[in-house]
């Protein structure tokens, strides 16, 4: 599809992206590289998935995608990963936080660990990212952190207490570091994906007719893309959005402004 943006709006830029391997930011990391960045460094836990899509987004651009396996929840992985982007780029502009976990799960029924467990990759895991980049780039060069979260903690959503926690943790970040950070020239934003077709998240949360369901309750009556979702990257972190900071802007075609209740009527728990 013909991109709206100029393909040089981030010339000579390079990002930094977890959860780059798959999926809405894999999509982030593509349309990065297709409007000029020299490289985007991909981060995820399985190797061998994040070489593939490192050589084919490669390929597809003709610019340079790094694959660098770490766990978010691992400092001193994340500062390896920093490290190699470094030396092999030499810049870090952009941080994109989009490695997550998600499962449907009942509260009543939901493990302590399977709590801790989403808590620790999306919340600390974003958490631990924004901080090793600070230290090692952005306290002196800027720069800005892109956060991915949802919308789930708007309301509240049922079978989702462990991803809401996590998100709102999330949003959280995004605003106390725009506060903290802004004075040094870092810009610190958060995209709020809706229902986001042929990804692992729609899988996972929207199984079987919930799909067709889901749709109907989409005031623009369809699915996000994750070009949709993509171009709300480019235009944040372009210079078009250089006054936004602490904002989180939702990409989700009206979805959670009717609440979660008709969300909650498809998963029979309401
Ligand atoms: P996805 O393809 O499963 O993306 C999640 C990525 O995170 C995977 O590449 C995964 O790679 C990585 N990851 C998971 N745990 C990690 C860890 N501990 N350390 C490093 N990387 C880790 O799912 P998606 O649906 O595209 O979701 C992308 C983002 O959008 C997430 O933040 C999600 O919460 C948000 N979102 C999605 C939707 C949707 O409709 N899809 C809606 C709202 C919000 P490995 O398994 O290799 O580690
Ligand atoms: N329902 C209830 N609990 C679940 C669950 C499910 N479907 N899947 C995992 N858990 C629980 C486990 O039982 C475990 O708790 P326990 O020790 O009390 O049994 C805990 O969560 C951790 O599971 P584990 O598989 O060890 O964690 P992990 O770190 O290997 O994987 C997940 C993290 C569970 C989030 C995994 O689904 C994942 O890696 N997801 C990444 C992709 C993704 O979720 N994409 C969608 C983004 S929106």
């Amino acid at each position: 599809m013909k991109s709206v943006f100029r393909d040089d709006i981030l010339d000579g830029k390079v990002a930094f992206v977890t959860g780059g391997g798959s999926g809405i930011c894999k999509g982030i990391a593509e349309a990065f590289l297709a409007h000029g960045m020299k490289g985007v460094t991909i981060v995820g836990r399985k190797a061998e998935r994040l070489a593939a899509a490192a050589d084919e987004l490669t390929k597809k651009t003709g610019r340079e995608a790094l694959a660098c396996p770490a766990d978010v929840r691992k400092p001193d992985e994340i500062e390896k990963a920093l490290e190699a982007t470094l030396d092999r780029f030499g810049r870090i502009d952009v941080v994109v936080n989009g490695a997550a976990g998600n499962f449907l799960a009942p509260a009543a029924a939901l493990s302590y660990n399977g709590f801790k467990t989403v808590m620790e990759i999306d919340a600390v895991g974003t958490w631990n990212v924004c901080r090793a980049s600070f230290e090692r780039y952005l306290r002196d060069h800027g720069g800005h952190i892109l956060n991915i979260t949802a919308t789930l903690h708007y309301a509240a959503t049922p079978l989702q207490i462990h991803a809401s926690a996590a998100k709102a943790g999330v949003d959280a970040i995004t605003r106390n570091l725009a506060l903290e950070w802004g004075p040094l020239g870092i810009q610190v934003n958060g995209i709020a994906p809706g229902p986001i077709d042929d990804t692992e998240g729609m899988t996972r949360l929207a199984p079987g007719d919930v799909r067709d369901a889901m749709i109907k309750g989409v005031p623009l009556r369809r699915l996000g893309t994750v070009e949709d979702v993509a171009n709300c990257a480019l235009f944040l972190t372009s210079g078009a959005g250089s006054y936004v900071n602490g904002e989180t802007i939702v990409v989700d075609g009206g979805a959670w402004l009717p609440g979660m209740a008709g969300f909650s009527k498809m998963m029979g728990v309401d």
